[in-house]
Order: C-alpha cells, then sequence, then structure tokens
C-alpha cells in the first residue's frame, strides 16, 4: 500500500479534517513534553469513535506503518512520540477526539468515558453532576492528560497514598487490538473472574498491546473538607517518620508530598510566588486530609501540635485559594525544570524506609557523575517516589541517568515508579525485570502485535 493509498483509506474513514499530513502540523505531535524526545511521523490521524480507530488501525497494519497512540502528549519518557529515525514509517494516532463523557452513574459509583477526555474535563463533569462523587486520581497534568494516556501508562499523581493509582480505578475498559479486533469490559461488573484479566493488562502497556477507547471508571465520596499544610523541616528523614505517624493517626491523609529548599526558591523565581514561610528549611512537606466534615482540620491541628514543631515553620489552609497556592509551590516545580534546560528526569521509587540514605546516595552520584548540573529533587514521598530532575548533561549523554538508576536497582528499588518505561528507560528494563520477566512481555507483545507496529521501541528492549 502506498502512502497517498493509506491517506486516501485513513480520510475516507476520519475525514480530510482530521488527517494532519503537512510537516508544519505534524511536528507539534512529534516532540514530547520534555522537549527531550522527538521524531518523524508521515502523518497524524484522529478517530473519533471506538469504529474508526478500528479502521485506522486495520488501515496502517495494512500498510506496514507503525502506529503511536497519543494522547494528551504530556508523558515523560517518550512513548507518545516517534523514534528518532524509526524503521518503518509512522502514523500518530491522537485520541482526543474520543471525549465522550457518560452520565454519572450514582447507585454503582462508576462511569464511562472516552479515552480522549482530559482529566480536568471529567473532574469539571463530575463537580457539575452534583452527585457528590469524585475521581480518585489527581496530578499537575490535568488540564492536558487524558484518561486514556493516564490508564496507559497507569499515572499515580497526588493520592496513591489513599486511592492506589490509575490500574486501580479502571473497573473495565474497551481497546482496539493491533489486529483491528475489540476487547471490552464495561459492565461495570465489580465482581468478574472468568479468565484473564485481558483488559487489565493495557493499564502500564503505553501503547503497545492496544489502543484504550474506553474506560469505565470507579468513582469516590467527593471529600470538600479538605486542609493543606506546607511543613518546614530539617531533612527527608524527618519528612518520612512524620508521614509514617501521620498514616497511622489520620486515616483522612490524602497526600504526602516533599520538596527541597534549593527547588522551591526556583519556584518562587520562575513563579513570581513569595517564600511560603518566615524563613527558609532544607526540606518542605506538604500533606492534604480530606473528608466529609471539618473534622480532619483539628485532627491535622492537633497532631502537628502534638509533634512540637518550631514556629513558624508550618503554613496551614482550609479554602481553595490558600490551597492552591500551597499546592503551587509543588505542583510549579515540572515547569520550572523545564524552564532550566532539557532536563533529564528520573523517576524512581525505593521503599520509603530507605528514601533518606537513597537521597544521601544520589546527591553524591549526580556529583559525581554529573558535574555542575543542576540537580532538583521532589516526589510523593508517601510513596517512596523520587522525582530525580538533573539538568546540564547534553540530551543525549546517559552517563547520569545510568548511575542513578543502577543505584536505585541496587537498593530495591524501581526504575520507574509511574511515568514508564517509554523510549526513555527500556535500557535499564533488565535492572528491575528478571530475563524471564522480559521474555513473558516479549511473548504478549509478540501474541498480541505479531508484526511489532504498535508503538515499536517502547517498553521493551531489543529482543
Ligand atoms: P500521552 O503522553 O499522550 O501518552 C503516554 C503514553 O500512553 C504513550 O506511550 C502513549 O502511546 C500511550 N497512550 C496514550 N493514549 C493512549 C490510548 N488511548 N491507548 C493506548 N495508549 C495510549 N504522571 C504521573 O504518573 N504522576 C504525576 O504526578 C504526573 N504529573 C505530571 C505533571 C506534569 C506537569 C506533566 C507534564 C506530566 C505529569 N505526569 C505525571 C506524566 C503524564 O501526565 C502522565 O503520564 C499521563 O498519564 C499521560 O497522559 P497523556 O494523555 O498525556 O498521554
Ligand atoms: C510530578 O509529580 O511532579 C510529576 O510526576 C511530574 C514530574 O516528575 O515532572
Ligand atoms: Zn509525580
Amino acid at each position: 500500500v502506498t502512502r497517498s493509498k493509506l491517506v486516501k483509506d485513513l480520510i475516507e474513514i476520519v475525514g480530510q479534517a482530521n488527517v494532519l499530513t503537512d510537516p508544519e502540523l505534524v511536528r507539534p505531535y512529534a516532540i514530547d513534553w520534555t522537549k527531550r524526545w522527538s521524531g518523524s511521523a508521515e502523518l497524524v490521524v484522529r478517530p473519533a469513535s471506538t469504529d474508526q480507530t478500528a479502521e485506522v488501525v486495520l488501515a496502517c497494519g495494512e500498510a506496514g506503518v507503525a502506529m503511536i497512540p497519543q494522547g494528551g502528549n504530556t508523558g515523560l519518557v517518550g512513548g507518545s512520540v516517534p523514534p528518532n529515525g524509526g524503521e518503518v514509517p509512522n502514523a500518530i494516532i491522537s485520541l482526543t477526539r474520543l471525549n465522550s463523557l457518560e452520565q454519572v452513574d450514582q447507585v454503582d459509583r462508576q462511569l464511562t468515558v472516552g479515552a480522549g477526555v482530559t482529566l480536568e474535563a471529567l473532574q469539571d463533569h463530575l463537580t457539575q453532576s452534583g452527585t457528590g462523587l469524585a475521581f480518585a486520581v489527581d496530578l499537575a497534568a490535568r488540564g492536558t492528560a487524558t484518561l486514556g494516556g493516564m490508564l496507559a501508562t497507569n499515572a499515580g499523581g497526588h493520592h496513591v497514598i489513599r486511592y492506589g493509582s490509575m490500574r486501580n480505578q479502571a473497573v473495565g475498559v474497551e481497546a482496539i487490538l493491533p489486529n483491528g479486533k475489540e476487547i471490552s469490559r464495561l459492565e461495570g461488573l465489580l465482581k468478574d473472574n472468568a479468565g484473564y484479566d485481558l483488559p487489565g493488562l493495557l493499564a502500564g502497556s503505553e501503547g503497545t498491546l492496544g489502543i484504550v477507547t474506553r474506560i469505565r471508571l470507579r468513582l469516590v465520596p467527593r471529600l470538600d473538607a479538605r486542609v493543606t499544610a506546607l511543613i518546614g523541616v530539617d531533612a527527608t528523614a524527618t519528612c518520612v517518620s512524620l508521614v509514617a505517624r501521620m498514616r497511622q493517626e489520620l486515616p483522612s491523609l490524602e497526600a504526602a508530598e516533599i520538596v527541597y529548599e534549593d527547588g522551591l526558591n526556583l519556584v518562587c523565581m520562575h513563579t513570581g510566588l513569595p517564600l511560603p514561610l518566615p524563613r527558609s528549611w532544607p526540606t518542605y512537606l506538604l500533606i492534604e486530609c480530606a473528608g466529609i466534615d471539618g473534622r480532619e482540620a483539628g485532627q491535622l491541628l492537633e497532631f502537628l501540635e502534638s509533634v512540637g514543631l518550631p514556629d513558624g515553620s508550618t503554613a496551614v489552609a482550609m479554602e481553595g485559594p490558600g490551597r492552591q497556592r500551597l499546592w503551587a509551590y509543588r505542583e510549579r516545580h515540572t515547569e520550572t525544570v523545564n524552564r532550566l534546560g532539557v532536563a533529564h528526569k528520573l523517576d524512581v521509587s525505593v521503599r520509603p524506609s530507605l528514601l533518606a540514605e537513597f537521597e544521601a546516595q544520589l546527591r553524591e552520584v549526580v556529583r559525581v557523575h554529573a558535574p555542575g548540573s543542576t540537580l532538583v529533587l521532589w516526589g510523593h514521598v508517601g510513596d517512596g517516589n523520587m522525582h530525580v530532575n538533573v539538568v546540564g548533561p547534553g540530551p543525549g549523554d546517559d552517563t547520569v541517568d545510568d548511575a542513578v538508576l543502577r543505584l536505585t536497582a541496587r537498593m530495591g528499588g524501581s526504575i520507574s515508579a509511574e511515568h514508564g518505561i517509554g523510549r526513555a528507560k527500556t535500557r535499564w528494563l533488565h535492572l528491575v525485570r528478571s530475563e524471564s520477566d522480559i521474555d513473558v512481555m516479549w511473548a504478549l507483545k509478540r501474541a498480541l502485535d505479531p508484526a511489532g507496529l504498535l508503538n515499536p521501541g517502547v517498553v521493551l528492549p531489543p529482543a
């Protein structure tokens, strides 16, 4: 099948306006959010339904064109864009038109969404529904990240300590496999053990096994009584022990995040926000408790008092704008670092009990392997998840990435806590997955995608 035949077939399926071939229009889809990963694509195609997605997959398969599923393109490991110099021509399949938002089912506490719905659109829909229900996962890319992309990466975000990650919110999934066939479990059954969990396989598969078209989501009670606190402390170890106590004593704990003095100062410079506390602290712990009445705030304040924190080390907010301001110190780290240059982004986890020791060794490893670079650390401290950002080494220089990931693996951690493997981390998968693990992953990949056309080069290292 020639390129022009493929373009003609795709236009027949989705209409002229939804097949982009002009390189100027294609380019923004082919470069990732961090600007570290980019490649070239023949075209972008934008199906608007499950059936159109199936037809697009068949047409691309027949033409021998590799398919790169893309949602909001906020992924941070290069999985949503084509490779730089791939073996076969690429088509980016943009799923953002799969944006149906169905009615909230209040009794079952579920709803079905199209894969292209953004997290923010879902949040707004739930607020407007007046059902008193909410979605459990939240993250800073909410305005652009799609539910399909979030499931495909098994996104984590701020509330994992309370509700788990994306995988835990998907009651069911509908998807198109590389052979154009559909699998679907959208019945909304909480208990259904009839065989292998095929749709469940797609959580965290990063667009390599199937294209997610719809998701049946679990909802949780909307907790509007919220209290947020930013606490200045001496070191990571103090944050870890405070969070361990909070998990024991504050069942309403929903988020426990960590940032450091240098990162917070950069955020203030970039955003114009004032310093949050009367003096600077080496480390800051951001926590949020949530419930249905005001008791959580009282419990948190009592807890903080019982810990005996020094005067002026804590800022507390209970209303929207104040809470959002405290969150900005944490959430705006990503864009701040992007401003500094092309960051080497490593998203690692260790057991929380090892986090302080890990941090100490990490700083030394970065000092040795990327001398003169800027290291900005932050993360989801309750999950033992540290975001390691190194700005300085060139985009193609992996020395510091290698050293940090090896350190993480030596400490029994994971080389990807929540962002996925993408194209960025395939080389290091063997550090945390055995040969037989990787063989099984390849067997699954070959069984579902024998021609290897769905997001090749993502997740799995070359066989
Ligand atoms: P994309 O970037 O478009 O794609 C990501 C991967 O999923 C790719 O491999 C792609 O091929 C695949 N994919 C996309 N849609 C589909 C589909 N429908 N079917 C099959 N495969 C698909 N991540 C976290 O986990 N926690 C955070 O706290 C967090 N915060 C972030 C903050 C900022 C400011 C930014 C920029 C990113 C953040 N991320 C975070 C990373 C990113 O937002 C998430 O990984 C998100 O899940 C990606 O969604 P997306 O729609 O943009 O997917
Ligand atoms: C975060 O928690 O800030 C995100 O995962 C994004 C990032 O690591 O930059
Ligand atoms: Zn994160």
